[in-house]
């Protein structure tokens, strides 16, 4: 049994899309959330300066006791979480694009992945995406510009639409049938992305893989908390907390600023 909190940190708000299916899935559990907005977007930074961002965090949610460490930021798993499971001695669970079941189940033998540009040119996306690409077209497409929007609460906005069908229009050209979100924002997109896709597009991100996996480590190590307190969800921003208040939709979360 284990009351310490499960730590997750994001470049901003974006992770808290996983935090939701980790909390719906693991309701006891205590948990700890940073959005590391003032340096939001990670993925137009370069390799080194994510891995000090990400050790950066991984640092002070261990400094605040956190049994597991769940890196809800692709940009920072595909960055750094080698380093991360070499270096700390907790389990260190990251997030992937979900390229497997898009390339195993499209029909029209092409899919789409919207991530960032730290995403997309890491070495590890390229190691998944080789693996399953074979005989299907894959659609890369940066998403520049989406990140900050979204931070600064433009989530439903003209200024979205316009970005958003800049960039599916060569996807649908191409007849894809599954669009992979390779950031964890951009689970918050999927209403304005189903209505400007074709109805046969199926859009998947990785939130609910990511809250299983987490689900598993904790059995795996014994570190379920199987107290029947009322957990605690603890979120910190290093901006201000009206953004992350707003997207969390949830009144009893304990949103503070702290400077880190
Ligand atoms: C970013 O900070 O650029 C996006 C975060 C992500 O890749 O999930």
């Amino acid at each position: 049994m284990s009351t310490q909190p499960i730590g997750i940190f994001d470049s901003g708000i974006g992770g808290t899309s996983i935090f939701k299916e980790i909390h719906e899935l693991l309701p006891h559990e205590n948990t700890i959330y940073l959005a590391d907005s003032k340096n939001a977007p990670y993925g137009n930074k370069s390799q080194d300066e994510i891995l000090q961002l990400s050790i950066k965090n991984t640092e002070l949610l261990l400094h605040r006791n956190c049994k597991l460490i769940v890196v809800a930021c692709n940009t920072a798993t595909t960055n750094a979480i080698d380093y991360l499971r070499l270096n700390y001695g907790v389990p260190i669970i990251g997030i992937e694009p979900a390229i497997k079941p898009a390339a195993l189940n499209t029909k029209t033998k092409a899919i789409g992945i919207l991530a960032t540009k730290g995403t997309l040119s890491s070495a590890l996306f390229h190691k998944t995406t080789d693996l399953y690409k074979r005989d299907i077209a894959v659609i890369e497409q940066v998403g520049d510009g989406i990140v900050p929007l979204i931070e600064a609460g433009k989530t439903d906005t003209i200024e979205m639409k316009a970005l958003l069908e800049r960039y599916l229009k060569p996807m649908v050209a191409a007849n894809i049938d599954y669009l992979v979100l390779g950031c964890t924002h951009y689970p918050y997109l999927i209403p304005m992305l189903s209505n400007l896709l074709p109805k046969e597009v199926t859009i998947i991100d990785s939130g609910r893989a990511v809250a299983k996996q987490t689900k598993s480590v904790l059995e795996q190590y014994g570190l379920f908390n199987t107290t029947s307190v009322t957990a605690k969800n603890h979120f910190y921003t290093n901006t201000n907390t009206e953004v992350l208040r707003h997207i969390l939709d949830n009144n009893h979360a304990i949103v503070e600023v702290l400077d880190f």
